[in-house]
């Protein structure tokens, strides 16, 4: 045991991360230590550089409290947190870098719901009539832009109101703007859903607090949501995002990447207003 880990009941100010990760030197699993010293180094100089004030910790810890009595089955307020922080993002992105070409990844986000219906290609998923129509199109591909036969496409929206069909369980009909598509050997996929419209990310709990607080909107630009997976391939989550959306510059959770808007056209006629093209280019597993 180092000298610091013998050093009972003497914590000092200058040396106070030091002095509690010496406790971490007998830690079975290395990882653990590692995440745990790096957090108190990090948690211990952010307090020394804003000077953090007693009444300010026990705001952090009444904020920390209220969120995790926020959450629930259907509610993650840490997540939206980690969200609206950045932090979602910066996971997201160091555990994908990939080669130029492949698809960028974003959130995931909390609508996803596993059992979509699989639908037929071409099919519509917008179950409640409402919102501008649009034909989104495209072809599912490998690096070297071979079509990839037998992925399996899951998307989701908003509605043409800005809600997800899970916060509306009363309302919309179940899998509304939702479903599953496979590709054949084109790897090319079409569905009919509805351009989507930007919203706000819950904020009637302690995250739409803070962002109310620190002067920030809680919106998200307009976005379809993908998550397509193939046998041999990583899985891909990411979203198309409306070119002229107003909230691109200022995503809530720090989403948007530019390779990720995506066109939308007007239709000149026809009963489908919109038209939306973009291929997705898969990263083989290693
Ligand atoms: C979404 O796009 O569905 C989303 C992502 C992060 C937080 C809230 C909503
Ligand atoms: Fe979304």
């Amino acid at each position: 045991m180092s000298q610091l880990a013998t050093e009972n009941g003497t914590f000092r100010e200058e040396r106070s991360a030091e002095i509690v990760n010496a406790r971490h030197e007998g830690c079975a699993d290395p990882r653990l230590a590692q995440i745990i010293s790096a957090l108190v180094f990090h948690l211990h100089a952010f307090v020394k550089e804003v000077h953090l004030t007693q009444p300010e910790w026990q705001a952090g810890i009444d904020f920390l409290t209220t969120a995790g009595q926020m959450c629930s089955g259907e509610r993650q307020e840490f997540i939206l947190l980690s969200d609206v922080l950045g932090l979602s993002m910066l996971v997201d992105a160091i555990n994908h870098r990939r080669p130029d070409v492949a698809t960028e990844n974003t959130v995931l986000g909390p609508f996803h719901v596993d059992g979509a219906p699989q639908r037929q290609m071409g099919e519509t998923i917008c179950l409640d009539g409402k919102g501008e129509s649009c034909r989104f199109e495209g072809r599912i591909l490998d690096l070297a832009g071979a079509p990839i036969e037998g992925a399996r496409i899951d998307v989701w929206s908003d509605n043409a109101e800005g809600f997800y069909d899970v916060q509306q369980p009363d309302v919309q009909p179940k899998w509304n703007n939702r479903g599953v598509f496979v590709t054949d050997s084109t790897g090319a996929y079409s569905f009919l859903g509805i351009k989507p419209v930007s919203y706000p990310i819950p904020d009637d709990g302690p995250v739409g607090r803070l962002l109310a607080a620190l002067g920030r909107h809680p919106y998200r630009p307009a976005h379809m949501h993908y998550l397509i997976t193939a046998p041999g391939y990583e899985p891909l989550v990411t979203h198309t995002f409306v070119g002229d959306d107003q909230y691109l510059g200022s995503d809530a959770v720090f989403g948007v990447k530019a390779s990720l808007i995506a066109p939308f056209e007007r239709m000149p006629s026809g009963p489908v207003i919109w038209h939306s093209s973009f291929d997705f280019v898969l990263n083989p597993l290693t």
